[in-house]
């Protein structure tokens, strides 16, 4: 018998994980709650939300669900996992504590401190006075000033000025932008050199790493403008070299899951590590407890392994015997994003030219946010599709995907025409 499959969440992750898991011949169907227009090209949605955790649950049970895959960090934080397991569900990903790894900065911050992970020199403060006077008295400006809890990747603010860093202070613990996310802070040293992600597969024993991949945060070319969800994403990324690859995996990532498994806290699932890299010296921004968005579109475009083969050896923690296989191929994922986004934006606008990229080889269009209306797709969020492709070289891929996104419109649409631009350098 197949299995029958659910992944948790709507966006171009969603989708990319539900097209990748229906290509498995172990397979017999895909759910996706709730999901999206395009997701349904691959999966059947379920009108079930991603943070209704006792609903997901009782859809797991009723409908024999051999398997459940959570795309975002909130329901991981709130404990679906904790849930499913008590109700003899299979599922993969971290426990509400583990999750805590992402969910909680400061808590981040001592599992890197136990792991020996590089990483940025910082200080908490829950009194803004005191945050304040620190910050006054021994900060080196740029500083980065980060809420603890989480905040939609809204709530870390790389402060230029003096007077910028006193405000992120006011925000976070007096103004309550974050609500309780912003309960304590972190004061962090600025870091810098160059960005990249990467993930890895863990039973919370054997850390399986994933293909390397690099984001693209800020919303404009060039790195410009307030930072978005990503705009696009590319793997892999020269940045990590063979060298600095055994590196992170020496430094980071086995210390990591060794360190939460010390702690009585056994971490399964994805961690995903965000780098900077710094001559040689992978410091640790961030961890997140999930796949990265978009980052796992190219990478799921590029893995050859049935994921459900991964991702069962994972939960059954038999990581050890599984050696995964990539396309030697290059992809790149430009996210084609709503006019306003990431502030606010208007949806319902009908999105053309869908049918031209859908006859080109090695491009698929991962939906992020779309509905339909009258048979049309039409746009239902901020980012809204993830046009990602194939290329024998990260130049061809480039090349390839921003092809395909010449045939796609919608009244407002915005993209960045750089993704890829910096893995160009090291060729
Ligand atoms: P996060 O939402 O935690 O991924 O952080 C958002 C972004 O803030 C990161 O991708 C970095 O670009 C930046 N950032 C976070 N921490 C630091 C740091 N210590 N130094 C420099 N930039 C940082
Ligand atoms: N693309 C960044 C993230 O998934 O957090």
């Amino acid at each position: 018998m197949g299995k029958k499959i659910l992944v948790v969440g709507s966006g171009g992750r969603e989708h990319a994980l539900c097209w990748k898991l229906s290509q498995s011949p172990r397979v017999e169907a895909v759910f996706c709650a709730p999901g999206n227009a395009g997701i349904s090209q691959h999966a059947q949605c379920i009108d079930i939300k991603a943070n209704d955790l006792e609903g997901l649950a009782s859809f797991a049970a009723e409908n024999g669900i051999d398997m459940t895959i959570v795309g975002p960090e909130d329901p991981l934080a709130q404990g679906i996992v904790d849930i499913f397991k008590e109700k003899g569900l299979t599922i993969f990903g971290p426990t509400k504590k583990a999750a805590q790894i992402e969910a909680s900065k400061v808590f981040n911050k001592k599992i890197l401190e136990k792991a020996g992970a590089p990483t940025a020199a910082y200080k908490v403060f829950t009194d803004p006075d005191q945050a304040k006077k620190y910050i006054r008295e021994n900060a080196e400006i740029p500083v980065v000033v980060k809420a603890d809890g989480l905040a939609a990747g809204k709530g870390v603010i790389v402060a230029k000025s003096m007077e910028e860093a006193l405000d992120a202070v006011d925000l976070i613990l007096v103004k309550k932008a974050f609500g309780d996310a912003g309960k304590k802070l972190i004061v962090e040293e600025c870091l810098k050199g160059e960005e990249a992600s990467f993930m890895a597969i863990t039973d919370g024993t054997t850390v399986l790493p994933l293909a390397t991949s690099q984001d693209h945060k800020p919303v404009y070319d060039n790195d410009e403008g307030p930072n978005t969800g990503g705009m696009g994403a590319y793997s892999p990324a020269p940045v990590v070299t063979t060298e600095l690859f055994d590196k992170v995996m020496d430094q980071v990532m086995i210390p990591t899951v060794k360190a939460m498994a010390d702690e009585s806290i056994p971490y399964q699932g994805v961690l995903y590590g965000g780098l900077m890299i710094d001559n040689g010296v992978p410091n640790v921004l961030e961890f997140n407890c999930r796949f990265g968005d978009p980052e796992a579109q190219p990478i799921l475009m590029r893995l050859k392994t049935d994921l459900l083969d991964l991702i069962e050896a994972a939960v059954e923690n038999r990581l050890e015997t599984i050696t995964p296989e990539w396309d030697e191929r290059a992809a790149v994922c430009v996210v084609l994003a709503s006019g306003g986004y990431p502030g606010s934006y208007e949806t319902g606008k009908e999105i053309a030219g869908l049918e031209e990229v859908e006859k080109m080889e090695g491009v698929m269009v991962f939906h992020a946010g779309t509905a339909k209306k009258e048979g049309k797709y039409v746009t239902a969020g901020g980012r809204v599709l993830g046009v990602t492709a194939l290329g024998a070289t990260i130049k061809e891929a480039i090349d390839r995907a921003y092809e395909a996104v010449s045939n796609i419109s919608w009244e407002g649409m915005h993209y960045r025409k750089d993704i890829g631009k910096k893995a160009l350098k090291y060729l």
